[in-house]
């Protein structure tokens, strides 16, 4: 996504760290029910940087991402944390940690392969009693076509997006979203891009299935956030 790349530097306009206090917190509540004690913690696919803005004032974390530009607005953010480029699908760390976190980053993958090389990866990096936590945005029995806008002003600067989700074919394991976004410079000039993303759509025994293949005992975790309708859940993963 353009987003990711060349327009990376937008990121915490579009979507201000300050809009994930709540869900970061949510998702300590569940860490801390399966492992009270988490000591260090690395996230794949961390973009931004903006969950782990509020987990590593819990417990220390590397942060790691495919894209150079996002680490950089990450490193802004999160300038006391370790910053590795890689792909999550191969990445190697060399050394373990108790928790490996997956927010929507895992989203991106629409193949089953690439999830299972995810999940033998995560188990890789984890110690024997580590727990891994991943947080797909939607499964396939609680998809709902969405709409979302959002968006900040930073002085002169500002951005606006408009986000459309939907399922073009309920037969394959994929989502389409398409994006619209409408940028203000410093100088106040007004420029326009669009973008489009596919996202995996798996159900949960397919999930449950998978990460039994890479060695992991499934536990889905009901999500209420306060402002987003729907249903959400987060999977827990312990390895077997
Ligand atoms: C929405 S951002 C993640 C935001 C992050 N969860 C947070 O809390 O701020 C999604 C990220 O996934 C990254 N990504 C996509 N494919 C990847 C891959 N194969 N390996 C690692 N990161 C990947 C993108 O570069 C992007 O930065």
């Amino acid at each position: 996504m353009k987003l990711y790349s060349e327009l990376a530097e937008w990121w915490p306009l579009m979507s201000p760290h300050t809009e994930y206090e709540e869900e970061a917190g949510l998702y300590l509540e569940i860490i801390r029910r399966y492992h009270p004690n988490v000591k260090s913690a690395v996230e794949f696919g961390s973009g931004g940087g903006s969950n782990a803005y509020y987990l590593k004032q819990h417990f220390p974390m590397t942060l790691t991402d495919l894209s150079p530009e996002m680490l950089k607005v990450s490193r802004g953010l999160n300038p006391d944390c370790a910053h590795i480029e890689g792909d999550m699908r191969s990445l190697d760390l060399e050394k373990k940690f108790d928790l490996v976190f997956i927010h929507d980053a895992i989203m991106h993958f629409t193949d089953k392969g690439d999830l299972l090389q995810i999940m033998y990866n995560a188990k890789k990096h984890l110690n024997d009693d580590g727990i891994l936590l991943v947080v797909p945005d939607q499964f396939k029995e609680t998809f709902q076509t969405t709409t979302n806008h959002g968006g900040i002003d930073q002085g002169r600067r500002g951005m606006r997006y408009l986000e459309w989700t939907y399922d073009n074919d309920p037969d394959d394991n994929r989502t389409e979203a398409e994006y619209i976004y409408v940028m203000r410079d410093g100088q106040g000039q007004v420029f326009r891009e669009f973008d489009h993303d596919e996202s995996g759509l798996f159900s949960m025994p397919e999930w449950e299935g998978l990460l039994e293949q890479a060695g992991f005992k499934a536990m889905f975790e009901r999500i209420d956030y306060k402002e987003l309708e729907g249903t959400y859940f987060a999977v827990v993963a312990i390895p077997l």
